[in-house]
């Protein structure tokens, strides 16, 4: 493409501009041509339980062969009923006795500049190890480990040996507060904490081991806590609860078989924002799960056993446990793992990385893109980034401008643009321009993957028509789905399940156009997307209501420049008159009872929220007030027109 036309930013949504795969990259491509793709879409449509079985039995190691493929009670599935094998195993063992053996399967850069490379022999080796330590504290088969470390490589390590052994982790983002850890340490009964004295981050250290002993304070079922030694930060010892990964480690034996797991065997929870105050731990099991994300991490990145492949997320999230950690070590793929900020010591950071260790892929989230977008060209131009071949998108509907960008100044206009959209609850990718097969329209996450049966919606479960916008519903069981949220069928069975009876409903509305491209167009709940992350409104409402000083509160998203959307609060107070030191309190509050990224932008206080008569509070109004547009919509259901005018006031 010539740059007049990459040039044309303006006309590309209009026009919706195709780009179709490099032929270069099509012809090398495991799925290299549209009718390729399609025939696979089109085998697994017609017999999706066949085409899944093949791959289960072909692509994951058994202990014992399964002999039921799908046992679906909606909305509860069971894979591979009756399988015995090892997401550990699968990852580690199957490349051992192989070429792969020697193979990095981590390169791992510390912010400071410290590296380390472990091969899969080395790696299975740690996991072997860790594993022993897990059962010498007393950690079996079911038991929940909760680990809020930074991005270190014991992160991976300690995954991957409950995984070994069939503990469940939950893995808590580096980000949360001790309160957010204590409400999931308890919502899942953990029993184990594994964490790190401290964690680096732009320069400085996150405490790690001081939040993490607040959350043990009101962690009942928490017994033991294992702690990294990274920064060397002063930390304090509980005797008798808390141990040194590394004193235990030297003790270790290496020898740890894995254990011969039920394919439904829980594999990890993983806790995200939902519609109501409180997180759902959303949960993954053993054999579908490892199948999924093998088989998407393979057919979307195009991994090669020659790719080095770089997913910038944090293993906090689904993205990184699927595809850092399950989804690429399954294929016997080398990673690169990043611990600190992109912006450290300068915002040149991650162009280093790719030149430093010829990163061939490379998959981040749009907020990052617009972040690198605002620091300027000429942090990109510094280094070399003619080893890429693949760029991806993940967490948020990427904008044209955006993507244009992506493509001419980190692609080199010569590598594709795999926009994924999926959610925790997939487990893995469901829609997404496959590399070497579809073409791309910027801003659309295209089609659905093989196996995948997607449809658009109405209230009333009905398909919309071509072009129009409704609820997005998934119409099948597929490997990777949630199996439940942890402890709480009833929502699992309401919240997913019971909107359209028998599908999966996902919580975005989308539309799909003339050529079955799907555009996602938000979420249909009060979860918010802040830079990426899932928040929900009622969760940071509850956080201010938790304050003495706040009667009610009302917590909208507006739009952001950098995060996408911002978090706008709006604050009744009682007992006190507003004021700027209140409002910056409010916001260390939220913070505290979060974590930083739920901390609000803006606080506005007012005498009374506006509400419907029904009671409701008008959401749509105070949207469009945080945003500062100038129409407001219709106001004649306004409980108290005097509200909306005093904020309409406070905003001059
Ligand atoms: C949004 C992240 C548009 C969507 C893997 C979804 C996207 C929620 C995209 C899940 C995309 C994720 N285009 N929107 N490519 N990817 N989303 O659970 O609203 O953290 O429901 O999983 O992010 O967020 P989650």
């Amino acid at each position: 493409m010539s740059d007049a036309q990459a040039g044309q930013i303006d006309t590309v949504m209009h026009e919706e501009r195709l780009f179709p795969p490099p032929p270069e990259f099509a012809a090398a491509a495991h799925i290299g041509s549209l009718d390729a793709y399609q025939r696979l879409w089109d085998e697994a449509a017609a017999d999706t339980e066949a085409f899944w079985e093949k791959l289960a039995r072909e692509e994951l190691h058994w202990f014992q062969p399964f002999d039921q493929v799908l046992d679906w009670n909606p909305p509860f599935a069971k894979w591979f009923v009756g399988g015995k094998t090892n997401v550990s195993y699968n990852c580690l063992d199957v490349h051992l006795d192989t070429p792969r053996q020697n193979k990095a399967a981590i390169l791992w850069e510390g912010e400071p500049g410290d590296q380390r490379t472990l091969t899969y022999q080395e790696l299975h080796r740690e996991v072997c190890k860790f594993a022993n330590v897990l059962k010498g504290l007393g950690v079996g088969q079911g038991d929940v480990v909760s680990i809020y470390m930074g991005m270190t490589p014991e992160l991976a390590i300690a995954c991957l040996a409950c995984a070994r052994i069939g503990a469940v982790h939950s893995v808590i983002f580096g980000g949360f507060s001790s309160e957010a850890i204590a409400d999931r340490n308890n919502d899942a009964s953990a029993k184990l904490q594994i964490t790190a004295d401290a964690g680096w981050r732009r320069g400085a250290e996150l405490p790690l081991k001081e939040t993490v002993d607040a959350a043990l304070a009101k962690s009942p079922t928490v017994e033991k806590c294992v702690v990294l030694r990274r920064t060397g930060a002063e930390v304090n010892m509980v005797e008798g609860r808390d141990f040194w990964w590394d004193d235990l480690m030297d003790e270790a034996s290496a020898d740890c078989p894995a254990a011969e797991l039920d394919s439904e065997a829980p594999l990890f929870i993983l806790y995200t924002s939902g519609s109501t105050g409180k997180p759902k731990g959303i949960k993954h099991t053993t054999a579908g799960y490892n199948l999924y994300t093998k088989m998407t991490s393979r057919w979307v990145f195009d991994l090669k056993d020659e790719d080095i492949y770089w997913c910038t997320a944090d293993v906090g999230w689904i993205t990184g446990h699927s595809y850092i950690l399950y989804g690429p070590l399954s294929n016997g793929a080398t990673v690169v793992m990043y611990e600190g900020a992109p912006n450290w010591p300068d915002e040149g950071r991650f162009w280093e990385i790719v030149e430093k260790y010829r990163v061939t892929i490379f998959y981040t989230a749009p907020t990052a893109i617009r972040a690198f977008i605002k620091w300027g060209d000429e942090f990109v131009r510094r280094s070399d980034l003619s080893s890429l071949r693949l760029l991806g998108t993940v967490g948020e509907g990427i904008n044209p401008e955006a993507w244009m960008w992506y493509h001419k100044t980190i692609g080199g206009e010569r590598c594709p643009i795999v926009d994924t959209w999926w959610q925790t609850e997939t487990g893995g990718i469901m829609m997404t321009p496959l590399p070497g097969a579809i073409p791309t329209k910027p801003g659309s996450c295209t089609k659905p993957l093989p196996g995948i049966v997607p449809a658009v919606v109405d209230e009333t479960g009905q398909p919309v028509d071509e072009g129009h916008g409704g609820m997005l519903i998934i119409t099948r069981p597929w490997p990777g789905m949630l199996r439940g949220i942890w402890g709480d069928d009833e929502r699992y069975v309401q919240q997913y399940w019971s909107t359209v009876p028998g599908n999966y409903l996902c919580g975005d509305n989308a539309r799909c156009d003339r050529d079955g491209y799907y555009w996602i167009m938000g979420r249909i709940d009060d979860v918010l997307n802040v830079s990426g992350h899932r928040l929900s409104t009622i969760e940071i409402e509850s956080a201010l209501v938790s304050h003495e000083h706040v009667a009610e509160a009302a917590a909208v998203g507006k739009p952001h420049e950098l995060k996408g959307e911002a978090i706008a609060v709006f604050v009744t107070l009682r007992d006190v008159e507003p004021s700027d030191a209140l409002r910056d309190e409010l916001k260390q509050h939220v913070r505290k009872e979060i974590g930083a990224l739920a901390q609000p932008d803006d606080v506005r206080f007012t005498g009374a929220l506006p509400k419907t008569r029904s009671g409701k509070i008008m959401r749509r109004l105070l949207r469009d007030i945080a945003s500062g547009k100038e129409e407001v919509g219709d106001t004649t259901t306004l409980e108290d027109y005097s509200v909306l005018a005093s904020l309409r006031e406070d905003e001059e």
